[in-house]
């Protein structure tokens, strides 16, 4: 098929090169003209595993083509386009910020091209899309919801074996051709209306960061009590109606979409309509495992009587370089408050703003090294050599 995929960020990028490489004809438009130049010149631009590889073979290169205008893409002939732009949250009506998406749906309206399948990948509530689309003029039934559920570290792996796939719209014929386009992927397809594929994502960026909740509170009173994290966690994991996956302690989560899309859950109601406690103290509980983080490290340092901390990776998680919401930054910041000697490692990521070492070799004092997740054993190692020479202490939240 012939696809156009609008904002090369990382759900654009990586569902664009995994359907070229599929042998569909790929053309990106994304109004930032240095990503666009970037991508014409055959570089990725940001880190995300086996991304590059993938999109720098050959054949896949020679079905994509990149672009910052609308007009020069050939709209006639294409079947299906996949809105793929950020949707942050306004932090001064703490909700969807649909400026991007209003750009976008601005640019399809004025095609007027009423077969073609306009998908929104991007996270956003149908109402918000309704919004958009009575200013604009366009019809809401027109657009089909195609939520993305990739994971920055893992996403080539995601497109290519979902766990699931999710299609949602009122136009029958419309849906058959996105059906189509996924017809040989190996996984469930959930074909169902607007509003329930966008509670699919909603509900599963709210479940999931309960979990990693839920495991940071029990770690607390783990702490409190004097137990064993690691028998306690072992011995409520092996439940097989709980199981241990995504279910590590961590000295907080963050990252693009936890923090915005729990934000945006609770906006889907209004006060007094429907009660959902634990869903609306998610955040409460993440900003207070930060805290309960920070307080955690000072007292180390206060009890062994050094000033220094290392904060070991600077993204939301491992194998990727997207600061956005990184705890931590969020644990940095507060711990130069507090008069702490921090700075940060991380291989992948400039950190020009912050205090960080780009060489491990330089660490000569006695300092406090935090994992901030898991990391390669290379790495590990190279650190364990540090920690015996400087004679330097470890913590890992799990
Ligand atoms: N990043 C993730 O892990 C992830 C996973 C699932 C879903 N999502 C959702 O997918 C959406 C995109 O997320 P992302 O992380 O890929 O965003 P991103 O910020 O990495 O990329 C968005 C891109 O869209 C471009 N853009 C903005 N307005 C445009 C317009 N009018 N026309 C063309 N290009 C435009 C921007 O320049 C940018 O390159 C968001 O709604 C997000 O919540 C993200």
């Amino acid at each position: 098929m012939n696809l156009v995929v609008i904002g090369t960020g990382y759900v654009g990028l990586v569902t664009g090169v995994g359907f070229a490489s599929l042998g569909n004809s790929v053309s990106f438009v994304d109004l930032d003209e240095n990503k666009v130049s970037k991508l014409k010149d055959k570089q990725v631009p940001f880190y995300e595993p086996g991304l590059e590889e993938h999109f720098q073979d050959n054949e896949t290169f020679s079905r994509m083509s990149f672009t910052s205008s609308y007009d020069e893409i050939d709209w006639e002939d294409t079947d299906v386009a996949f809105i793929c732009v950020q949707t942050p949250n306004n932090l001064e009506t703490n909700s969807v910020d649909t400026r991007f998406l209003e750009s976008a749906i601005t640019e399809i309206n004025n095609l007027n091209n009423p077969k073609l399948v306009v998908t929104v990948k991007s996270t956003i509530p149908p109402y918000e899309i309704e919004k958009v689309c009575n200013k604009v003029g366009m019809d809401k039934n027109e657009i089909t919801f195609n939520p993305e559920f990739l994971r920055e570290g893992t996403a080539i792996e995601d497109f290519f074996q979902p766990d699931r796939i999710v299609i949602g719209g009122n136009d029958p014929e419309k849906i058959s051709i996105l059906r189509e386009l996924y017809k040989g992927f190996d996984a469930e397809l959930i074909e169902t209306d607007p509003i329930s594929s966008q509670l699919i994502k909603y509900l599963a960026n709210t479940y999931l960061p309960l979990r990693l909740s839920f495991v940071n509170e029990a770690a607390r009173l783990i702490d409190h009590s004097n137990g064993n994290q690691v028998d306690v966690l072992k011995g409520i994991g092996l439940d097989s109606r709980i199981g241990s996956h995504y279910f590590r302690p961590s000295p907080a989560w963050g990252g693009s979409c936890f923090p915005k899309d729990l934000i945006e859950v609770n906006n889907f109601y209004k006060e007094g309509e429907v009660m959902l406690p634990i869903i609306s103290n998610i955040i409460e509980s993440n900003d207070i495992q930060t805290k309960w983080t920070v307080n955690k490290l000072t007292s180390i340092l206060s009890n062994e009587n050094i000033n220094s901390v290392l904060l070991i990776g600077a993204a939301f998680k491992e194998d990727t370089d997207d600061l956005r919401n990184s705890p931590t930054l969020d644990i940095y910041k507060m711990l130069i408050q507090k008069d702490v000697n921090a700075f940060i490692y991380d291989e992948m990521v400039e950190l020009a703003e912050y205090n960080s070492v780009d060489n491990l070799d330089d660490i000569s004092d006695k300092t406090l090294v935090v994992l901030m997740y898991p990391i390669k054993k290379t790495l590990m190692e190279k650190i364990e050599t540090i920690l015996t020479e400087t004679n330097s202490i470890l913590y890992t939240p799990w």
